[in-house]
């Protein structure tokens, strides 16, 4: 075994609209404390449409697109940049599958996400998906990191 410690990764985090606006921020701030992740940034904001279509680019054209932008601008949502070993997977292991439904209990959006067939998944936090992701993410959230 090596002696090198595990070298940090950053992820970026969005506690989204209906977790602000159920007052689950701390709740998942904790989770993310918790699992011993370090929050090196944090901002509360309005995101605009410019934002939230390169944050979604993936996503552009596809049915859920406009939806998914319209509730993301609905309200304030929490962006932090969390720091940690393997912390890209480990959060999207915290956060749960996308849909709320048949995500695990002991995941966030297990135990605290709801899932009524809306024609978007309200589904509490976003979490980058690789190394790719999260460094163009938290170049677009956090330019000044
Ligand atoms: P995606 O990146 O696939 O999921 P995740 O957030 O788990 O990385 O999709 C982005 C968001 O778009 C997702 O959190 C909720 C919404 N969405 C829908 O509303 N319907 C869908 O069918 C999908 C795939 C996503
Ligand atoms: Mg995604």
């Amino acid at each position: 075994s090596s002696a090198a410690a595990t070298p940090a990764e950053r992820t970026l985090v969005l506690v989204k609209p209906d977790g602000v606006a159920r007052g689950l921020t701390g709740e998942v701030l904790r989770r993310v404390e918790a699992k011993g992740y370090r929050i090196v940034a944090l901002e509360m904001r309005t995101a605009d449409d410019a934002l939230l279509a390169e944050h979604y680019a993936e996503h552009q054209g596809k049915p859920f697109f406009a939806p998914l932008v319209e509730f993301m601008r609905s309200g304030p949502v929490v962006a932090a940049v969390v720091e940690g070993g393997r912390v890209i997977e480990g959060f999207r292991s915290l956060a749960g599958t996308t849909e709320p439904t048949g995500a695990a209990p002991g995941t966030i959006r297990g135990d605290l996400g709801r899932d009524w067939g809306t024609s978007v998944v309200q589904n509490l936090v976003h979490g980058s998906d690789s190394p790719e992701s999260a460094a163009r993410e938290i170049g677009l959230w956090f330019p000044a990191l």
